[in-house]
């Protein structure tokens, strides 16, 4: 059953607050602590990395929230305790989206940060009710509360409400996209994007799922969609999106999840998501 939402000792503001100031901490330590040599472990295949400074800023987090809000729960990327809590809220976290341009210096990572009801380890079962994904390279801090609208602050502290797109067709539509680490996903995922490609504006792979979705949420892509996703990826920037007037959903009117998310302004969305179903079973490679 699809969870109300409903929460009783905090509201969804103090929530936002909460989010973006432990968004800012984490995202303070994976650029200020960042060693000259990181360590890099593997996890589903060997193009999955993880490195020392993402298990560490989980733990930061973890820490952080634990201080603030001792009965909620938590469901983070890394290792880590995994629990419902008692007080309704899980805090659903990525410490750093966008691993493998961390490990190469491309400034496009964030730590993205939710405090959801519902229970996240199920599809369906969750929703949003604030959320912050913080780019600490750029300063970028992208945040939401449900029913109280999204927001980009930048680095000087301008604070800018954010509208997604209003393009309302597909050949004009910018898509970002992003590819797991399996490789028969990969090659499905090539397929369907290859299939696309003639009818929209161009692709973009920016490569960490959070700023792809607050892209949607500012109108810097016009839509985007990925297959394989969890709920770590996609928590704080579901609501961003929506609270930015876009729409987020799965296939066949699913909620997003791991066999797709797609996010994208209202204007081109239906067209979007009927080329893509389109793309998906005109391709004959299988994806697991
Ligand atoms: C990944 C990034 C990437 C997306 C992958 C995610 P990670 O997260 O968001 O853009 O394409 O599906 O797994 O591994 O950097 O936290």
């Amino acid at each position: 059953m699809a969870d109300t939402g409903f929460i009783t000792d905090i509201s969804a503001s103090e929530l936002r607050t909460i989010a973006l100031e432990v968004a800012h901490e984490a995202g303070r330590l994976i650029v200020d602590a960042r060693p000259d040599e990181l360590l890099v472990a593997t996890k589903s295949t060997a193009t999955d990395v993880v490195t020392d400074m993402d298990q560490r800023a989980q733990d930061l987090i973890v820490r952080s929230l634990v201080d603030r809000r001792p009965r909620d729960g938590f469901l983070g990327e890394e290792e880590g305790d995994t629990h419902l809590g008692e007080s309704g809220i899980t805090w659903v976290v990525d410490p750093i989206d966008g691993t493998v341009n961390y490990l190469y210096g491309v400034p496009a990572y964030a730590v993205s940060i939710a405090a959801v009801t519902g229970d996240p380890r199920v599809e369906g079962a969750w929703t949003t009710v604030a959320g912050a994904v913080v780019n600490p390279v750029t300063g970028e801090a992208y945040s939401a509360a449900r029913g109280e609208g999204a927001t980009r602050e930048d680095r000087s502290g301008r604070l800018t409400s954010l509208r997604a797109s209003s393009v309302d067709t597909l050949g004009q539509s910018l898509v970002a996209t992003g590819f797991g680490y399996a490789a028969a996903r990969r090659a499905w995922q090539a397929a369907v994007l290859a299939d696309l490609l003639p009818d929209i504006r161009d692709i973009r792979r920016i490569g960490s799922a959070a700023l792809d979705l607050c892209r949607v949420a500012e109108g810097s892509v016009d839509v985007y969609y990925e297959r394989g996703l969890h709920p770590w990826d996609l928590a704080a920037g579901w609501l961003i999106v929506t609270e930015a007037g876009g729409i987020v959903s799965g296939s066949d009117g699913e909620p997003p999840g791991e066999r797709l998310v797609i996010a994208a302004g209202n204007a081109v969305r239906d067209s979007f998501v009927m080329r893509l179903e389109q793309a998906m079973s005109a391709c004959n490679v299988t994806s697991d």
